[in-house]
């Protein structure tokens, strides 16, 4: 074979020539990372607000998690499920602990773990109509995000995540989000589930208020439906407790978590209440890597420090002083920062304008955020952070808002 006649030492160079170009990414080469900061090729420090995407709950390296990976990957990292590892096991214990009597099965992501919640339905619905193919629908909100699988993807109904994939898996119908009416009048026999996200990430953080999470649980208790709930972004204590739909005293049926349970190390799961936990059984779902001993030793790892270091309550005892700030540049800077939304450190800033330059201006300030729907800048510290880093954001924000005035 000849040899290339460029030797590409660069990574933007690696990049374009061999990675697929699915993302518009920055112009940014991160190489390390230490609590709530990460550092660039070039030396740069940033402060981290996408905690990559909603994953690093404890920050960077926390030296926890990453002596509970390093033991584990000494001891045994894969086995796959034919056999059993105390690791998953504790981790499902723990998990069947802050949602309640159920069961827990353990992928890889939170598309599949959305993949298996959309299984799940279709199971309830055979059993609900005691035939296959029958009842087999399931019910959305309209900006919903699900993931790229193609379940996901059917029951996210945005023209650029969908647009190129048609045919789409069929049986999804999307109601207003907080708007109980609209999902009622699509509930049918062929109805098997309600999924919803407590609190939309990526269509720009939106919020299910308490009542329409209530009401949509009478809803699926009237029609015998599931009442799954997507928790992969707001999950695993970003909000402030452990699962998002705590605070509105809702119980659903199923959970779909991903992103945070790990800390950075790939894991999703999906816990399954008592009432439908025996609906999967051997064979008819299943996954070679989901539940590793090494995945499960750095979800506990995630909890062990969650618990150890109170994280829930500092999340939410510092949360209300940055809202506070952040809402006052939104005083200030009215005509570019509409509002400030949603809960704990899953917060977004409703812009006037595409919000792409402000994200742009923000990393060459210092401080990395990530965009999402309807103009919104998302702000996803970790659970880890500290008071001066929060009012650190807010000094950031304001510089570029008042440099952009
Ligand atoms: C609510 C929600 N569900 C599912 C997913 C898909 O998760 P993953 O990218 O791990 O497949 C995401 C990812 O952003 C998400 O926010």
């Amino acid at each position: 074979m000849s040899q290339p006649s460029i030797i590409r030492t660069n990574t933007a160079d690696l990049y374009d020539a061999h990675v697929v170009k699915n993302y518009a990414r920055a112009a940014l080469t991160l190489v390390r990372g230490k609590g709530a900061q990460v550092w660039d090729d070039a030396g740069n420090r940033y402060l981290d607000f996408t905690s990559g995407i909603a994953v690093s709950a404890l920050g960077h390296c926390h030296p926890h998690w990453v002596a509970a990976i390093q033991r584990q990957a000494n001891e045994l990292i894969h086995t796959s499920n034919l056999f059993r590892h105390p690791n998953q096991g504790e981790l499902a214990r723990r998990l069947v602990g802050y949602a309640g009597p159920g069961r827990v099965f353990f992928c890889n992501s939170g598309g599949e773990a959305d993949e298996a919640l959309l299984k799940l339905a279709r199971l309830h619905g055979v059993a609900k109509s005691g035939e296959e193919g029958k009842c087999y629908k399931v019910i959305c909100a309209k900006q919903a995000f699900h993931g790229r699988m193609f379940g996901g993807m059917s029951a996210t109904p945005q023209e650029k995540i969908q647009k190129g994939f048609q045919p789409l898996v069929p049986g999804f119908a999307f109601g207003a989000l907080n708007d109980l009416a609209s999902f009622a009048e699509l509930v049918d026999d062929q109805t098997a589930a309600i999924l919803v996200e407590t609190i939309q990430g990526e269509g720009g953080i939106n919020p299910c208020t308490a009542e329409f999470l209530l009401g949509l649980r009478q809803l699926c208790d009237q029609h015998n439906l599931l009442l799954m709930l997507d928790e992969v972004q707001c999950g695993i204590g970003r909000t402030g407790t452990f699962y998002a739909f705590e605070s509105a005293g809702v119980r659903p049926d199923a959970i779909a978590m991903a992103k945070g349970l790990g800390g950075g190390f790939p894991i999703g799961a999906i816990w399954v209440g008592e009432r439908c936990a025996e609906l999967f059984k051997p064979g008819n779902h299943g996954t070679t890597f989901g539940g590793t001993p090494l995945a499960c030793a750095a979800g506990l790892a995630v909890l062990d420090v969650m618990e150890r270091e109170h994280l829930l309550d500092k999340v939410r005892a510092q949360n209300p002083h940055w809202i506070q700030s952040l809402t006052q540049l939104s005083t200030q800077y009215a005509s570019q920062l509409l509002t400030v939304r949603g809960r704990g450190y899953l917060v977004g800033l409703q812009m006037a304008v595409d919000p792409s330059p402000y994200v742009a201006a923000l990393r060459e300030q210092g401080l990395l955020v990530v965009a999402a729907g309807n103009n919104v800048i998302r702000l996803l510290p970790p659970l880890i952070v500290t008071q001066e880093d929060l009012a650190k954001s807010v000094e950031i924000i304001r510089a570029v808002l008042a440099a952009k005035a």
